[in-house]
């Protein structure tokens, strides 16, 4: 058998697409394996999460400050070195990696974003499709670039807004399915399928 492609995965928060990715990438058939789990927010409740799924998980505590930022990048990249990690999956990690950062690091990095991207980049996406009355919002698995939110699409997932949403509704009808489509896309871009998932079916 080929050795498992090193897969981490970076959280700032709840960590639910860490966990539908850790729970997917522990299947035998998985072409990946999960390695560690980095967060840098030290009370992240994914931490927990990563700890009861037998994953190292680590935390690196950082503020706003540019200084900061490059210590903590500094650290993230020689963790994520020291453990042959290949594949960086961000799972709402709130910090935005630097140019230098992704330039640094020798393997690749997807991110989920809860939108349709192109449309709706960066943050409150739920609120933002709401007062632009849009009828369908979604989700978008994409690798991560120096352009925030503008990486190459590898998967998107839809859901209606109904007349009555609020940010909170949409984001808890959004959640599951964007835990589906990162699983099914970090599956297909393991396996160098370049085909790109669209599960575009609405609810009613
Ligand atoms: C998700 O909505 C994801 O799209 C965004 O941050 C949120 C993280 O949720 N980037 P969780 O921590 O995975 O539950």
């Amino acid at each position: 058998m080929p050795a498992k492609i090193k897969v981490a995965i970076l959280i700032s928060g709840l960590g639910s697409n860490m966990e539908a990715l850790i729970k997917d990438l522990k299947n035998q058939n998985h072409l990946g394996e999960a390695t560690i789990v980095v967060s840098d927010n030290p009370d992240a409740l994914g931490l927990m999460k990563a700890e009861q799924l037998k994953i190292p998980a680590f935390s690196f505590a950082t503020n706003s400050k540019t200084l900061d930022k490059s210590i903590f990048e500094n650290n993230l990249l020689q963790l994520l070195i020291s453990n042959n990690i290949q594949v960086v999956c961000l799972a709402g990690f709130m910090k935005i990696l630097s140019s230098k950062f992704i330039k640094d690091f020798p393997g690749e990095i997807l991110n989920i974003h809860p939108s349709i991207l192109p449309s709706i980049k960066g943050l409150n996406t739920h609120e933002r499709a709401i007062r632009r009355n849009l009828h369908v919002h979604g989700a978008t698995v994409h690798k991560v670039t120096e352009k925030l939110d503008s990486g190459f699409i590898l998967g998107q997932t839809t859901i209606s807004i109904h007349k009555n949403d609020t940010p909170h509704s949409l984001s808890k009808r959004l959640k599951p399915k964007e835990n589906q489509l990162y699983v099914d896309t970090l599956r297909q871009f393991l396996s160098g399928n370049s085909k790109v998932i669209q599960k575009l079916e609405l609810d009613s």
